[in-house]
């Protein structure tokens, strides 16, 4: 991948073997792995539950254009989780983000999206968007090739800002909200009180689907933010970990939603709808879900890990308060980073406060001890097989960096 120039220390490391939270590179040095894959390993690298699956499924055949009984199994436990129900599958979490704007434009016959300034969900044309000084959304820095001036199908807002919500809903021609309920890819930007029940109350007003992505938010609990904040959307889209590190994904629809759909789709031409993938749906991609769902991501996990990620954000607090330095950390369940600056409320603060040289200092003071930082922010993520020994690690080395430029 293209990003891989970009790992601290200026090339990456090269991987010989991981096992749950920990890894090791090829010169045979050890690793504590806070960067789980970027959410792919949140479930810890090769769970027994998926490796046997991988098995056990590879004898008796991968994929074969049919549906397998895991497919219920998953689709039921999906149901559970996020309250939403009915299912189909994606090769990964971009897919699925754009399969869902895809039936949202259908099914409202609305041509435009709306996210969130300094959002991500995947290599998704429409969402690589930011909002310029004027306020104008405009591509994000770096997104190369765009098809259409992106403000042709999407607009841009400031999270944590309902006012500009209403403004960008009101024209009448927005098919869905696309959003993260917590911001987790430009530092984690929580919610403010109200915020999330006002865009629901919005989004409904003005007759617009609401898509929450927890493919990241998953860290949350075993139902993301959707079940831990009782949100109503009518799309949920969810990727990463729920293959146990094998790339699925999966998006979820209100009963309304699929009622509608089904009664518009037209059977004879829905292979060709521009949703889908031959492999999406293999009977791999199901058992490794099921594998995945029906023994990680569940409560007791998210007891072990949450409590983690706490002792993780406090490591750095104290080593900040201790030093007055004018920086944050923020956790979302099993989830936490610190920013260089106090807490940011939207994308565009939290991206103005990115300090390069200073985060490369940190993810690389942290290499050399042993430690893998989720790249390009200062991120961890605490997996069922972290410790507190881990997590103490990081709170040193966290503690020897501050030390040495202070
Ligand atoms: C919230 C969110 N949605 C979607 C994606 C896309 O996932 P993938 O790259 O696996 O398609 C990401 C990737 O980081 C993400 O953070």
């Amino acid at each position: 991948m293209p990003w891989m120039t970009r790992w601290a220390g200026s090339f990456p490391l090269f991987i010989a073997e991981a096992a749950g939270g920990r890894f090791v590179d090829v010169d045979d040095n050890h690793y504590v792995d806070f960067c789980l894959g970027d959410t792919g390993s949140m479930v810890g690298h090769s769970t027994p539950a998926v490796t046997e699956a991988l098995v056990s499924q590879s004898r008796i055949g991968l994929t074969s254009m049919l549906p397998s009984g895991d497919a219920l199994v998953v689709a039921e436990n999906l149901s559970r989780r996020f309250g939403v129900s009915k299912w189909q599958f994606a090769l990964s979490a971009t897919d699925a983000n754009r399969f869902v704007l895809r039936f949202s434009r259908f099914m409202t016959n609305r041509p435009k999206i709306v996210v969130n300034d300094w959002c991500y969900h995947g290599t998704v044309d429409e969402t690589l968007v930011i909002l310029d000084e004027a306020g104008r959304t405009v591509s994000r820095p770096g997104a190369i090739g765009p098809q259409v001036d992106p403000s042709v199908t999407t607009r841009a807002v400031p999270f944590n800002d309902l006012t500009a919500m209403e403004e960008a809903l009101r024209h009448g021609d927005v098919a869905c909200v696309l959003m993260e309920p917590a911001l987790t890819n430009i530092g984690i930007v929580l919610p403010k009180p109200g915020y999330l029940e006002g865009v629901r109350e919005l989004t409904r007003r003005y007759g617009v689907l609401l898509v929450i992505d927890e493919t990241h938010t998953i860290c949350a609990s075993p139902g993301g933010c959707t079940a831990l904040w009782g949100l109503e959307p009518d799309f949920v889209v969810i990727g990463k970990t729920i293959g146990g590190g094998v790339p699925v994904a999966a998006y979820g629809m209100s009963a309304d939603v699929a009622s509608r759909l089904e009664r518009m789709l037209d059977r004879d031409s829905i292979d060709v709808g521009g949703v889908g993938g031959t492999l999406s749906g293999s009977a791999l991609a199901m058992a490794v879900m099921k594998a995945t769902l029906t023994t990680s991501l569940l409560e007791e996990h998210f007891a072990h890990t949450i409590p983690l990620a706490t002792r993780w954000a406090n490591g750095v607090q104290d080593v900040i308060s201790s030093k007055a330095l004018p920086w944050s950390v923020q956790q979302l369940g099993c989830r936490a980073e610190y920013w260089f600056s106090d807490a940011p409320t939207d994308g565009a603060q939290a991206a103005s406060r990115v300090d390069h040289e200073l985060e490369e200092y940190f993810h690389l003071s942290a290499l050399n001890r042993g430690i893998l930082l989720t790249p390009f922010h200062n991120m961890a993520l605490m997996c069922p097989s972290h410790v507190d020994r881990d997590v103490d690690l990081h709170s040193a080395a966290f503690a020897e960096a501050v030390e040495k430029i202070s």
